[in-house]
């Protein structure tokens, strides 16, 4: 049996494989609205296990199944064996006999790569504490749709060094744009020691520093899922590190703004950003939906 691929992080994929998917995706999306029925997936389940709240995720990954032909099924810790210390290792060994594609949402990421080493189906990562790639190809997609060629182009990232933020040093590294990331001391990301990550990202204290000229600018929440009891404390943290007017007026004339959603008008973007004419993030969260369909037809073709 060969190894089934994997998609964990933006670096499991190469650049010209991401950039066909993405132009996939555009494909995908214009078939769509042109009402074609396109059924690739007849009869494939894709299983999915949910250890954290989900809305833009859980629904495109449902409707991307249904709309190839096959089917999903919704699964969570509280009533799965998963929930009452069934090993990782075991429930990867299970279900992977049963569907044809995993999708995990997950606290730790390293659960990720356990439950991927013991499948024998494609695992697709959904978010973990680490990254969230699934939202980069859908941000990327819009970007390509919207501008074209993201190499050289300058993204600012602005709030926490989380999750969002990891996949974004990846993203930098695989579509080859410049990244400034303005974050809080104490907030900056936890991968710039990896190889290669380091050398893409410029850091910087002030997020009008980070604005500067940017083409894109980018947020996402002060307080991730899991961090609930840090909220209070993260509020004082990142206060100044609002995306809003005085942001995006030093960025580009033609700059535009991406949240991966759910967003906090008044915390990490003012309101008049995120309903203003340079906010794309309904575009990226349509987008999920037509990237995943690229992603999965990708990972269950036949290799060769
Ligand atoms: N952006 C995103 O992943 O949204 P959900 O948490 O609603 O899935
Ligand atoms: N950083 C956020 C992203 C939500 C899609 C979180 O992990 O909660």
């Amino acid at each position: 049996m060969s190894t089934p691929r994997h998609f964990l992080t933006l670096l499991d994929l190469d650049p010209a494989q991401l950039l066909r998917l993405i132009r996939r995706a555009g494909e995908l999306k214009a078939m769509q609205r042109r009402g074609e029925l396109y059924e690739p997936l007849k009869n494939r389940v894709l299983g999915m296990v949910f250890e954290k709240s989900s809305t833009r995720t859980r629904v495109s990954f449902e409707t991307a199944m249904i709309q190839f032909g096959g089917g999903s099924i919704f699964l969570s810790p509280r009533d799965t064996q998963l929930g009452r210390g069934e090993p990782v290792e075991d429930t990867a060994r299970v279900l992977s006999r049963m569907v044809d594609v995993i999708m995990l949402r997950t606290y730790s990421h390293e659960m990720q790569q356990r439950f991927a080493a013991h499948s024998r189906a494609p695992v697709i990562n959904g978010l973990s504490d680490l990254h969230h790639p699934c939202q980069l190809l859908a941000d990327m997609q819009t970007w390509y749709e919207l501008r074209g060629d993201m190499r050289g182009k300058t993204v600012a990232w602005i709030g926490d060094g989380n999750n969002m933020c990891h996949s974004y040093i990846h993203a930098a590294r695989q579509f080859g744009f410049h990244l400034r990331i303005a974050c809080p001391e104490g907030y900056d990301p936890t991968i710039l020691d990896e190889p290669g990550n380091a050398a893409v990202v410029r850091l910087e204290r002030d997020p009008l520093a980070a604005a500067d000229g940017a083409d894109l600018v980018v947020t996402d929440v002060w307080a991730s899922m899991g961090q609930e009891e840090e909220a209070r404390q993260r509020q004082q943290a990142f206060a100044g590190f609002q995306v809003n007017a005085a942001v995006m007026r030093r960025a580009r004339p033609d700059a535009l703004f991406m949240h991966c959603l759910p967003a906090h008008r008044g915390e990490e973007v003012s309101a008049e950003v995120m309903d203003g004419p340079q906010c794309v993030a309904w575009e990226e969260a349509e987008n999920r939906l037509h990237a995943q369909k690229a992603l999965l037809e990708f990972l269950l073709e036949k290799p060769g």
